[in-house]
């Protein structure tokens, strides 16, 4: 009697332990469940942040410094056929738009310095080579526009004295400056000598001088940039991910009236923040834009490769004025009067040349203006709004067409004979499309990966532990149950009738005691 007791008792003890164990096993599987549903997304995301982070050697490092994109700038110039008219009797302009002219472009970062507190710098290089197959046209077409030196020079004369404006008249006359051009698009891209330019250079004192004496509206933009830009690499603030910390080493802009107009704290249209809402605003930032550029979500859009991404769009009022959005105030400091609601005057920016900024064909602008000249098409937001397509995870660009349209706000100035008959009007010259249609399947595909595997995994991984959390769990349960009822037969011996449930574990020192 006693002897089978000690034996039950050890057996029942060995065989409870190991059971017990067992549950533990299974409800540390159940928790862990619960915690991968609970966590995985975060985990998922310190993954990615890590990844995104920019570090010498990274494969994210490579495709930053050297994208292996193929953009792609198209140029539509606004070729004016009745000058002559125009500037005798007083007839509407007429413009015909030509283009595209198509220019592939390259891009790499150059001079890249990493700094301690999680910046750094770098100067874009940007190669453009001309593409005649895409073109409708040849770079050597020649195009008749706008003066834009000429008309900047009046136009800023406005306000000067009379005799000065007489003077500026005689000059002009000598140097057979005229109120339009004949030049080829690549001149006007490139740069062409300008007579008043140089002539300024040389009698100009040196403090005001222009930098220089071509003109052209993409002069000296094919190659490195002189300007630097120092951005976050996310190593310290992932939310400041990609977005410009100094613009050739300052913080701000100073042109306007307040610190958020003055910010250059956006993106320079390559990285993004990551982990981006349907309500993140973002911003990109442009020199020639001379502003950060807000763009909020439009709609979730199918991207190269079929990886799902968000559209942002500017908001229709991103140029609006005061009235549509008095936020833009602080873009107008010596206003009012500012420009008209779908222009960006950025005439601080551009050696106070009289230039508008709008969307091609004066999107989002009174159709007035357009109605202004004979030949532009209503505009058509399919064709003529700026949009961005980023994948909201990674903050990665997978599309874009950046679409900007270049104008001359031209204004009637009486005592210089060219121009006396040239009304109040905004003349468009060109309008740009930037274009990215597609990444590379290197890259979509690991997009693909970081954004469908997780999901499918934290299920899958999810059912796993709970599966096998659950059998394990019954299984256990069932063996102690079934020990227990059989250690308790065990126990029914003559005797101990009176005491069926015995407690599990009978003790050995008890059980020695007797
Ligand atoms: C542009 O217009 C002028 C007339 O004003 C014309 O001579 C010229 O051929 C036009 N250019 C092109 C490329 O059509
Ligand atoms: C100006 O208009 C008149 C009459 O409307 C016309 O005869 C003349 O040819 C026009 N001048 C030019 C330069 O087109
Ligand atoms: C980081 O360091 C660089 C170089 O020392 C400096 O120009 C920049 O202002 C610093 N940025 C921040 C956010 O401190
Ligand atoms: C840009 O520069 C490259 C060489 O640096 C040259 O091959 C190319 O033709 C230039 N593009 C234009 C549009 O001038
Ligand atoms: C803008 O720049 C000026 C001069 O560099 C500086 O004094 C000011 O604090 C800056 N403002 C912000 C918001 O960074
Ligand atoms: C976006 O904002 C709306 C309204 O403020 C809110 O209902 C929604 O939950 C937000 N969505 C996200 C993803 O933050
Ligand atoms: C553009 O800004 C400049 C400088 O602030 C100002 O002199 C000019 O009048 C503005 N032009 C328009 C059309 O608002
Ligand atoms: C466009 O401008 C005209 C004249 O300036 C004005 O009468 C009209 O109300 C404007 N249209 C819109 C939609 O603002």
């Amino acid at each position: 009697m006693k002897g089978r007791e000690k034996i039950c008792a050890k057996l029942s003890s060995t065989f409870l332990r190991k059971w017990w164990f067992v549950v533990a096993v299974s409800i540390g599987c159940l928790l862990f469940g619960i915690m991968v549903l609970i966590f995985f997304t975060a985990w998922v995301n310190l993954v990615v942040d890590h990844v995104l982070t920019l570090r010498a050697g990274t494969q994210t490092f490579g495709w930053w410094s050297k994208p292996p994109v193929l953009p792609m700038m198209k140029v539509y110039v606004y070729n004016v056929t009745n000058a002559d008219e125009f500037l005798n009797n007083g007839s509407k302009p007429i413009v015909d738009e030509l283009g595209p002219y198509v220019y592939l472009e390259k891009w790499e970062k150059k001079n890249i310095q990493f700094h301690e507190n999680g910046t750094v710098s770098f100067n874009q290089q940007k190669i453009y080579t001309f593409d005649e197959s895409l073109s409708a046209g040849s770079e050597d077409d020649i195009v008749v526009v706008p003066n834009i030196p000429m008309l900047s020079a009046t136009s800023q004369s406005k306000h000067a004295a009379r005799f000065l404006r007489l003077a500026m008249a005689s000059i002009m006359d000598i140097l057979k400056i005229k109120p339009f051009v004949e030049v080829s698009v690549g001149q006007l891209l490139w740069g062409y000598e300008d007579p008043l330019l140089k002539l300024a250079k040389d009698v100009v004192p040196k403090e005001q001088k222009l930098p220089y004496e071509e003109f052209g509206l993409m002069y000296k933009k094919n190659g490195t940039s002189e300007d630097t830009l120092t951005i976050f690499t996310g190593s310290e603030d992932i939310s400041k991910y990609g977005l410009i910390d100094k613009f050739n080493g300052k913080d701000n802009l100073t042109h306007y009236s307040s610190d958020e107009c003055n910010s250059v704290m956006g993106s320079d249209g390559s990285i993004f923040p990551p982990h981006m809402t349907v309500n993140t605003t973002i911003h990109l930032f442009d020199k020639d834009l001379c502003r950060r550029l807000p763009l909020v979500f439009d709609k979730e859009v199918i991207s190269s490769n079929d990886v799902p991404a968000y559209r942002f769009k500017p908001p229709k009022n991103v140029f609006g004025d005061l009235e549509e959005n008095p936020d833009n105030a602080c873009f107008c400091p010596q206003g009012p009067p500012c420009a008209p609601s779908g222009f960006f005057n950025v005439s601080l920016c551009q050696y106070d040349s009289p230039v508008l900024l709008s969307f091609p064909h004066f999107y989002l602008a009174n159709d007035s203006y357009r109605l202004a000249l004979d030949g532009i098409s209503p505009p058509d937001p399919e064709k003529h709004s700026l949009y961005m397509d980023i994948q909201p995870m990674m903050g990665t660009a997978m599309a874009a067409k950046v679409r900007v349209q270049i104008n001359l706000a031209v204004s009637q100035v009486v005592d210089i004979k060219q121009v006396a008959t040239f009304p109040d009007i905004i003349f468009p010259i060109i309008w740009f499309e930037e274009g990215l249609d597609s990444l590379p399947e290197e890259m979509t595909g690991l997009m693909k990966l970081a954004t469908k595997i997780p999901p499918i995994a934290q299920v899958v991984l999810a059912i796993i532990l709970f599966v096998v959390g659950a059998i394990l769990l019954v299984i256990a349960i069932w063996r102690i149950v079934r020990g227990a009822n059989r250690l308790s037969s065990l126990h029914l011996a003559p005797g101990h009738v009176g005491q069926p449930n015995k407690p599990k574990d009978v003790p050995m020192a008890n059980v020695q005691k007797y």
